[in-house]
């Protein structure tokens, strides 16, 4: 960190520079992808999609799937796999250096077979296990962290970090952030031990910081990064104007207090519902957009917090979709940033070439059609849900109409994927289709057959 500092002086002229021209290309989001639910895209279609037409660059999976590690490769999107919690003991070794079998084996099964091609840049090694009580799983995580990590080390992969989730629970007490501490019991023998293993091998202390769950009426500013009075920390003199700030301070300063506050903070998990049980407070569509779209500022500023100045916090919201299958209240069921058919839930600047930019005038129309290479398969998908549910007007493609010759796929599809981006609001990701639809400024008119604008 410091090498770094000083080097980033050296070249502060063209890092500005640099930075000024391309501000948006700088966002790093990482996100959460959930899969409880039955009716999202198929994860190569997921993977196409952030890749080609999101800010996102980092996702995290809560499990090692290997259809979804695989549809990663050669996005340059980095992942986060995760160890389920029943492995943790058997991963474990009895010599602190050496790796058990077990995580050798983890390592040969979920890594090796698709590093490098994805970039699995951590490993979680279970989650939120000291919220489980289990005695078993959290006496044995120290010892799998570090098994695993001498795995990845000793079969080449030395550069894939290691680390572990950790819901808020694991503080006794967090408010103000300056009294935040560890509970008493774990302190000294999990996280002291831990956070030795996170400094040694320069990896992040990955904490799930959830203001959602912990606000009340008089709170919802707090929460929510609006205007409010502020929570005044006596011990610091800092007056904290936003609860996600304030918890991760309450988590620097439990790490200080074990003498380990130079030690990365990571948030594996955090996020806000767009929608939720009637009468519920601060669940809308607005609520979600203010505490998602300050979030993802706010960790990519560089301003970083009261007690940590000028860190940047790698960052994985939750979740990348809406999950319909998730039990419990409504909430549960609208985290996502994204709808299942790759809609954004809301617009938090998250979208490439900005679908807010402002509409175009007079000559810089653009149009929307399919790509040659797309299959007889997806040209009658992209007609169905256009014509269909899309709700755009296909008359000109119907029998009799101006667009009906030539009678081909390709031709009526493009019509009917061009009437619905027109329709749908000209935003880029109306003509995504799932990779099979591409945007033109050469108007795709001919003869009586008139392209909508
Ligand atoms: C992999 O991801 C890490 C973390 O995001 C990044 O630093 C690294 O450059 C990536 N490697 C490649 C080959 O893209
Ligand atoms: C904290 O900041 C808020 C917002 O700027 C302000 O209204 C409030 O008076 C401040 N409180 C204290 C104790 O300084």
């Amino acid at each position: 960190m410091a090498s770094l500092a000083k080097a980033a002086k050296l070249v502060v002229f063209p890092l500005l520079l640099l930075h000024l021209l391309s501000l948006s290309a700088a966002l790093s989001v990482g996100v959460n992808y959930g899969a409880f639910a039955d009716n999202l895209p198929p994860p190569a279609q997921v993977a196409a999609f952030l890749k080609d037409r999101t800010f996102v660059d980092r996702v995290k999976l809560f499990d090692a799937n290997p259809d979804i590690i695989r549809a990663f490769a050669g996005t340059g999107i980095s992942l986060m796999i995760t160890v389920p919690n029943g492995d943790i003991p058997s991963l474990a070794s009895r010599r602190s250096s050496a790796p058990s079998p077990a995580a050798s084996a983890w390592v040969a099964i979920n890594v090796a077979p698709f590093y490098p091609a994805t970039n699995i840049s951590l490993i979680a090694v279970g989650n939120e296990v000291l919220a489980t009580s289990d005695r078993n799983l959290i006496a044995h995580l120290v010892p799998a962290m570090r098994s695993l990590s001498a795995a990845l080390a000793a079969s080449g992969f030395p550069q894939i970090r290691v680390s572990t989730p950790h819901s808020l629970g694991i503080l006794s007490a967090s408010e103000p952030p300056s009294t935040g501490r560890f509970r008493p019991g774990y302190d000294r023998v999990i996280f002291a031990p831990m956070l030795d293993f996170h400094r040694r091998t320069r990896t992040p202390f990955v904490v799930n910081p959830y203001p959602y769950f912990g606000y009340t009426a008089r709170t919802l500013d707090y929460a929510l990064f609006r205007p409010n009075p502020g929570v005044f920390d006596p011990a610091t003199g800092v007056n904290y104007t936003n609860m996600f700030v304030a918890q991760l301070d309450a988590v620097q300063a439990a790490m200080q207090r074990l003498g380990y506050g130079d030690v990365e903070i990571a948030v594996g998990e955090t996020g806000w519902p767009s929608a939720g049980d009637p009468g519920q407070l601060g669940v809308s569509v607005e609520d979600a957009v203010s505490y998602n779209a300050n979030l993802i500022r706010l960790v990519n500023s560089g301003k970083g917090t009261p007690m940590m100045p000028g860190r940047r916090f790698e960052t994985y919201v939750f979740a990348l979709f809406n999950e319909n299958l998730k039990p419990g209240p409504t909430a549960e069921r609208h985290f996502g940033l994204f709808n299942a058919d790759l809609s954004p839930s809301y617009d938090v600047g998250l979208m490439r070439d900005s679908d807010n930019a402002p509409a175009p005038s007079g000559d810089s129309w653009r149009w929307c059609v399919a790509t040659a290479d797309a299959s007889l398969a997806e040209l009658q998908n992209n007609i169905d849900y256009a014509c269909g549910s899309g709700g755009a007007d296909c008359g000109a493609i119907q029998n009799g109409g101006a667009c009906f010759d030539p009678n081909t796929l390709l031709a009526h599809a493009s019509y009917a994927m061009n009437a619905y981006y027109q329709a749908a609001g000209r935003h880029d990701f109306n003509c995504y289709f799932g990779g099979s639809g591409v945007l033109t400024s050469t108007d795709p008119s001919y003869g009586n057959c008139r392209y909508q604008t």
